[in-house]
C-alpha cells in the first residue's frame, strides 16, 4: 500500500488488551460493520495507532471500490475512517475509475496494465492523493508488496511481472532514496511464478514469503531465507502444515511488533472467498521463526495456528487463549437426525466424525454444553471434501457436487433450538480430504452446562468452546 508513512518498529503506544484475535472469523469495525481491507497492509503510525489500508469490497461491488483505512490501538479493535484514496476519476489519470481494479497494483479490469500505483497525504487516514501509475523499471507489476528494511531505511518493491511467457519472475527491486521512484533490481527470483509477495525481517534474516498463483484458490505459501536481500536466497519451503492450504488463505502482508518484552511477527493473509469476495475473511496468525546464531538453528519459519489468541502489542507478546472444553463428535450426547451418522476416521480428534449432513436436513447435535450466559467463540473442527478429487493440483477440476468449485459449505449453527433468534451461518471451507480445519462463530450459550448445538454442514470432527473476551482481559 503506497502511502508515505514509514514503519517505525520501536514506538508502541502504552495500550491496554482489549479483544482476542479470531482469525476467520467475521471481523466488525467499532460501527458493527464487517471490515472490508482486502488485501491489506497494517503500519504503525506515529500517533502510535495501527492503521490498516486494503481493497474496500461491498457487496455488488467487489472491484473498484477503493482503499478503505482504518486504525486501532490493540490490532483487534478498528476504526473506519471511511475511504483513504477514492476510485473517482483523476484528471489525467485513467486508471482511478470504480471501473478499473483497485489492488496490490493499481490495474484496470482485465488486468491487462499492471501498473503500480502512488499515492500521497499528509494525513497517515487520508484523503490521499492519487500521484502516478507507473510500470516498475518498464516492467509489468502484479501483486505487488511494499518492504522497508528497518536497518537502513531503504524500501523495496516486491511484484511479480505477470502471467504471460516473458513473465514469471518475482522482484525485488529498490526505491530511490525518497521511495518516490523505482531505483535498481535487487534480486529476481527467475521463473519462479509466485505472487502475493511481503518479506518479513529478522535481526539475521530476510524471508521472502509468497503464494502459488491459482487465482483465488488458497494454496501452500512458501518462503526463502537469506541474509541480504540480494541474495544468495535459500531454497522455498512450505510456512504451514501440508494440505491445509496455508490454513486457507494467501500471503498478503506481516507486522512486527517489537515490543518491550518479546518481538511477534505476524502473518497478515486473507481468505479469499471468490463467491462473495465481500465476504472474504483475514487470517492474521503468528510466525514462529528460528533463525538465532546457535549451530542447531533450523532457519525454519512457520505459522502457529490459534483459533483464538490474546495478543498484548506494548510487550509483544501472544497467548493461545485456552479452550474451557472440546466437545468431541465421538461422544455419545453428540447426536445425528436425518440421514448423518457417525463414521470411523483415524484422524479425528475422537476416531470418528458426524457425516452425512448435506443439506439441513440432516443435522448433529451437540448436547450438555456448559455456556456463560455472555457471547463466547466456538471453533468447529470439520472436514469440507465437497471440493475433493484433483482440486488441490493445478488446473484440477472438483468431482463431487456437480463439478463445479464449492470453495466453501454455509451451513446453519442454531443454538438450543431457537431457529429464529439465534441462528448463524457458518462457513465451512474446503478442506483436503483428511484434513481438519476449524473455523469460529460466536455464539452467546446459556449459564450453565444444557446448551445445545446444531449444526447443518460438513462433516465434524468436534466444537471447542473458549471463555467470553472478559473473563480474561489484562490490565
Ligand atoms: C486493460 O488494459 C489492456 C492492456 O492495455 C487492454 O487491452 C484492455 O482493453 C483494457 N481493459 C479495459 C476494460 O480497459
Ligand atoms: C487527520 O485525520 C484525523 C482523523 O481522520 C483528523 O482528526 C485530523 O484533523 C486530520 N489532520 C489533518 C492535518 O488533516
Ligand atoms: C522485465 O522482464 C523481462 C522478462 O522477465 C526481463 O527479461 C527484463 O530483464 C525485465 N526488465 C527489468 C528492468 O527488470
Ligand atoms: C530526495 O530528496 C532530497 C531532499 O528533498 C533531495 O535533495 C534529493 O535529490 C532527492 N533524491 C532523489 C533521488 O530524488
Ligand atoms: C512486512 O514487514 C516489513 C517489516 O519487517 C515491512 O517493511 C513490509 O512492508 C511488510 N509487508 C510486506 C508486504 O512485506
Ligand atoms: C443451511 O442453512 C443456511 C441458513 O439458512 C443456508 O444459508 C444454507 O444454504 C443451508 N445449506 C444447505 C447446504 O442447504
Ligand atoms: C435442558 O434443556 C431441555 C430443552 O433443551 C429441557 O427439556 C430440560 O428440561 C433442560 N434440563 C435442565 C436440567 O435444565
Amino acid at each position: 500500500m503506497p502511502n508515505m508513512w514509514k514503519l517505525a518498529c520501536c514506538l508502541f503506544a502504552a495500550v491496554s488488551h482489549a479483544r482476542y484475535i479470531v482469525p476467520g472469523a467475521r471481523w466488525y469495525d467499532t460501527d458493527g460493520k464487517l471490515i472490508s481491507a482486502h488485501a491489506g497492509g497494517v503500519t504503525l503510525g506515529k500517533d502510535g495507532k495501527f492503521w490498516w489500508f486494503g481493497e474496500y469490497k461491498v457487496e455488488g461491488q467487489t472491484e473498484g471500490g477503493g482503499v478503505s483505512v482504518y486504525s486501532s490501538d490493540d490490532l483487534a479493535t478498528w476504526t473506519h475512517h471511511g475511504l483513504a484514496l477514492r476510485a473517482a476519476p483523476v484528471e489525467g489519470h485513467p486508471y482511478i475509475s470504480p471501473k478499473n481494479i483497485i489492488q496490490r497494483p493499481q490495474d484496470n479490469s482485465s488486468y491487462g496494465l499492471l501498473l503500480q500505483g502512488l499515492a500521497t497525504s499528509p494525513n497517515i487516514s487520508g484523503p490521499y492523493t492519487f500521484v502516478s501509475a507507473t510500470a516498475p523499471l518498464g516492467n509489468w507489476s502484479q501483486d505487488f508488496g511494499m518492504f522497508t528494511d528497518y536497518k537502513d531505511g531503504r524500501s523495496y518493491s516486491l511484484y511479480s511481472n505477470g502471467d504471460s511467457k516473458y513473465g514469471r519472475d518475482v522482484y525485488i527491486t529498490a526505491y530511490n532514496e525518497n521511495t518516490t521512484a523505482l531505483d535498481e533490481v535487487t534480486y529476481r527470483f527467475d521463473k519462479f511464478d509466485l505472487e502475493a509477495p511481503s518479506i518479513v525481517q529478522t535481526e539475521k534474516s530476510y524471508y521472502m514469503l509468497a503464494s502459488h498463483k491459482r487465482g483465488y484458490r488458497p494454496n501452500n505459501v512458501v518462503a526463502a531465507r537469506a541474509d541480504s536481500l540480494g541474495g544468495p536466497w535459500s531454497q522455498f519451503f512450505m510456512i504451514a502444515p501440508r494440505n491445509t492450504r496455508t490454513f486457507n488463505s494467501q500471503s498478503g502482508s506481516n507486522l512486527t511488533i517489537a515490543g518491550t518484552k518479546k518481538t511477534t511477527y505476524l502473518y497478515l493473509g486473507d481468505q479469499w472467498d471468490s463467491n462473495s469476495l465481500w465476504e472474504s475473511r483475514y487470517i492474521w496468525l503468528p510466525m514462529e521463526i528460528d533463525d538465532d546464531d546457535d549451530d542447531d538453528s533450523k532457519k525454519t519459519l512457520e505459522l502457529v495456528w490459534n483459533d483464538v489468541y490474546d495478543l498484548n502489542v506494548k510487550t509483544g507478546e501472544w497467548t493461545a487463549v485456552q479452550p474451557l472444553k472440546t466437545y468431541p463428535a465421538s461422544d455419545a450426547n453428540v447426536k445425528t437426525s436425518g440421514k448423518a451418522f457417525k463414521q470411523e476416521a483415524n484422524f479425528a480428534s475422537g476416531g470418528y466424525v458426524a457425516t452425512g449432513i448435506y443439506g439441513n436436513d440432516s443435522t448433529v447435535t451437540f448436547t450438555g454444553i456448559e455456556g456463560t450466559g455472555k457471547p463466547q467463540w466456538v471453533s468447529f473442527y470439520y472436514q469440507n471434501i465437497d471440493d475433493m478429487g484433483f482440486g488441490d493440483q493445478p488446473g484440477g477440476t472438483p468431482d463431487r457436487i456437480g463439478g463445479s468449485w464449492q470453495l466453501r459449505r454455509i451451513s446453519s449453527v442454531v443454538v438450543n433450538g431457537d431457529v429464529s433468534g439465534n441462528m448463524q451461518t457458518l462457513f465451512q471451507r474446503d478442506t483436503h480430504k483428511g484434513i481438519i480445519l476449524s473455523t469460529p462463530l460466536q455464539l452467546t450459550l446459556a449459564k450453565g452446562s444444557n446448551n445445545t448445538i446444531t449444526v447443518g454442514g460438513s462433516d465434524l470432527d468436534s466444537n471447542v468452546v473458549y471463555p467470553p473476551e472478559s473473563c480474561s482481559r489484562k490490565a
